[in-house]
């Protein structure tokens, strides 16, 4: 299927920059295209005629370039691998967890509680797969599999040994414990923590009901070092997105750390301020359909995901333009945008061609919490 569409558009974009079709001048219409172009190719990463979207995506870029003074589309860049191990298992454990935030990790801590399975012979590959153990105990507890039948006492805390140098004979030690109740998600500072510890701790919840609690905020600030950028959420034109930015920002907070991933790399004057929001455990990307009908009017302030997507690359608007109609996404909105003016002034890396995408010198990161 994509192949036949990409050799169809292939044909149509080759007699496009061949003869002088009225078409080529319609450079609305085929930034549109182009968007769709770039979307299939960010959704089919895998596929093998992705190479093909590629090259017409590219060659329609050229056309639209060389036919217009105007700045290219806000577009969605493939995700890029972000640090070092730590935060590899940080988004594996987050993804084993049902649902993402499940499965509460606490590094440097020795959570204390009856042990139901002993380390010494119960060895994992890291903390993922022990928080996965310990999930997996409470679940044959629940259908009668253990010694006592139903009434077993199940896993809800596990603790882990993960650094080789440090743990010595207790390296991948996954000790599956039971607490008779285990702290709520905001008491992080519980029982075992300790600077020097070489162990991993983490509970297993039975859901994520505790997240409940931020479904009702609506102020999202951006923190950066130059200083604060308020957002307040529109559930009413992006719901998904916006639960999924609330259980990030939940996430962020319970965690205590500031985002992995999260930063401000492309301006554009009189445009945008193109970023992304990405951490590990938290996926903000949603489909971008169906959502309820966006403004025809991309006003000055409203933050949008990019590519005409659901995330995770993002923009904030710096003018009112009906442009691109509502071909985005928009799930934000900025009153004082006086830092994003400042950040469209930074300076940015030079370009091959004036109508390539700007991009800053230096990317600005961000961390962020709710309110
Ligand atoms: C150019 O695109 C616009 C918006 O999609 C459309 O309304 C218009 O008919 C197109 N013009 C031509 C010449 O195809
Ligand atoms: C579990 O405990 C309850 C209450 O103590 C008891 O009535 C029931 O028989 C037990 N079930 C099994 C399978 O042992
Ligand atoms: C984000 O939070 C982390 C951890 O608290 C901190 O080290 C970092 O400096 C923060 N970054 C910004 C831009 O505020």
């Amino acid at each position: 299927m994509v192949g036949i569409l990409s050799m169809m558009l292939m044909i149509v974009v080759h007699r496009k920059a061949n003869c002088q079709d009225p078409l080529v001048n319609n450079i609305s219409d085929l930034r549109s295209l182009l968007v769709t172009l770039q979307t299939w190719e960010a959704q089919h990463a895998d596929h093998p005629a992705q190479a093909g979207l590629r090259r017409v995506a590219t060659e329609l870029e050229t056309v639209l370039v060389a036919k217009s003074t105007s700045p290219p589309p806000p577009m969605a860049l493939p995700a890029s691998s972000s640090s070092g191990s730590a935060a590899v298992e940080r988004g594996s454990l987050r993804s084993l967890a049902v649902g993402g935030t499940q499965c509460f990790v606490a590094p440097k801590a020795e959570f204390w509680g009856e042990p139901v399975v002993w380390g010494p012979e119960h060895h994992t590959p890291d903390a993922a797969e022990c928080c996965a153990a310990c999930r997996a105990h409470q679940l044959a507890a629940a259908r009668g599999g253990l010694d006592a039948g139903v009434n077993s006492t199940a896993c809800n805390t596990w603790v882990y040994c993960g650094n080789q140098e440090r743990c010595g004979p207790h390296y991948r030690e996954c000790w599956l414990k039971h607490q008779q109740t285990i702290p709520p998600p905001e008491a992080r500072a519980s029982s075992g923590n300790n600077a020097n510890s070489i162990w991993t701790s983490g509970v297993v919840y039975d859901s994520d009901e505790w997240l409940k609690q931020y479904d009702s905020r609506a102020t999202l600030t951006l923190h950066f070092e130059l200083g604060d950028v308020v957002v307040r959420l529109l559930p009413e034109l992006a719901p998904a997105s916006v639960r999924e930015l609330r259980r990030m920002a939940a996430l962020l907070a319970l965690e205590g750390t500031g985002c992995d991933g999260c930063k401000l790399y492309r301006s554009e004057v009189n445009f945008l301020v193109q970023g992304v929001i990405r951490h590990p455990g938290a996926y903000v990307a949603t489909p971008r359909r169906p959502n309820p009908p966006q403004k025809k009017v991309m006003e000055r302030g409203l933050a949008c995901w990019a590519g005409g997507m659901g995330g995770p690359d993002w923009f904030v608007n710096l003018i009112d333009q009906s442009g691109f109609g509502d071909d985005h996404l928009c799930w934000g909105k900025i009153e004082d945008m006086s830092l994003m003016d400042a950040i469209v002034k930074l300076p940015t890396k030079p370009k091959a061609k004036p109508n390539e995408m700007t991009f800053l010198a230096q990317e600005l990161r961000f961390n962020m919490t709710l309110s």
